[in-house]
């Protein structure tokens, strides 16, 4: 795997949260948090990254991630390409790698990559040119270091600094998600006192992902006193695969309903990184009600990365 942190400590790339320094990982949180206004257009946006070309190379759908890294680059003053893979020559056959290479080629210095593959984007940093710097926006079910870093100063800024005192509970299709990969990797290095996990034993990773949670598949008996509910989207194409008998016997059984959030501690925070699929993992009562977070980790998720590119380019 490429290094992302380079001989002199710095980060050159962001790829993953796994083995990503506490301090560095602080030091990114402190950072968004310092310039959560200007992230959200209440002060002027700054020049930082003026001359400097960010590419939004997405191979993938998304609304969050990339309109809010196209928006932390403008606000830090860098010219932004939106490379649109359904109208590129990628559907001609060209490759990743060919792509980056090519717009390398055009000045581009700062690459933000959304793959369906598990270790795409390492696989772009190999071979990226010594100036070149990626970050990787969600791969396969890698990882996803910005979700994971968002929804970390997100819990920060709810329940303070001292995660040894929380019980968080990520609950759904951790199996196929690398948001829950990278939650889990920010939760660990932040020191979360109990990280409990609940899903249908067919969503539920079989390797050492799990490492040190507390694993279960009882919804309500998990929820009992947790601090914060992490819901994960449930991947509908799961339906076709089986894994899921239906999203009626789903919602019954994992869906966070008001009555289920009960059982959480009675300032219980709920996440969920988006897009919702409304009734199924969480109904609207809990999505849009006073416990829930999901909009703040929206607004989180450009200062997040805003700090990030400022980091690697600035
Ligand atoms: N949370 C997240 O990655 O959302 P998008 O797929 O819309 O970017």
């Amino acid at each position: 795997m490429t290094q992302q942190i380079d001989s002199d400590g710095r980060l050159r790339h962001l790829l993953t949260l796994d083995g990503l320094p506490r301090e560095t990982l602080c030091r990114l949180l402190d950072r968004a948090g310092q310039i959560r206004d200007t992230a959200l257009g209440r002060t002027q946006r700054r020049n930082l990254l003026d001359g400097t070309t960010v590419c939004t190379l997405f191979f993938e759908p998304s609304t969050r991630t990339r309109s809010s890294f196209q928006i932390a680059a403008q606000r830090l003053g860098a010219d932004v390409l939106n490379f649109d893979a359904s109208a590129s020559s990628t559907r001609k056959g060209e490759t990743a790698r060919d792509t980056l290479r090519n717009l390398e080629a055009m000045g581009v210095r700062g690459f933000v990559v959304r793959h369906s593959e598990d270790g795409a984007v390492d696989a772009l940093a190999e071979v990226a040119g010594e100036g070149t710097t990626l970050v990787n926006a969600g791969d396969g079910r890698s990882a996803h270091p910005t979700q994971g870093l968002l929804d970390a100063l997100t819990l920060r800024q709810a329940k303070g600094a001292d995660f040894s005192r929380l019980k968080v509970l990520i609950v759904g299709d951790v199996k196929h998600s690398r948001v829950a990969r990278s939650d889990l990797h920010a939760l660990r290095t932040l020191g979360t006192g109990e990280i409990r996990v609940c899903g249908p034993q067919s969503l539920l990773p079989d390797d050492d992902t799990l490492a040190g949670c507390t694993v279960g598949g009882d919804f309500d008996a998990m929820l009992e006193g947790v601090d914060a509910v992490m819901m994960l989207r449930l991947q509908r194409e799961r339906m076709e695969e089986g894994l899921v008998a239906s999203l009626d016997d789903y919602h019954r059984d994992y869906g966070l309903t008001q009555a289920r959030l009960g059982r959480a501690a009675r300032d219980a925070v709920v996440l969920h990184p988006g897009p919702i699929n409304r009734g199924v993992e969480i109904t609207d009562e809990v999505a849009d009600g006073p416990q829930s977070l999901v909009l703040r980790q929206v607004s989180n998720g450009v200062a997040i990365r805003m700090a990030v590119l400022e980091t690697l380019l600035g």
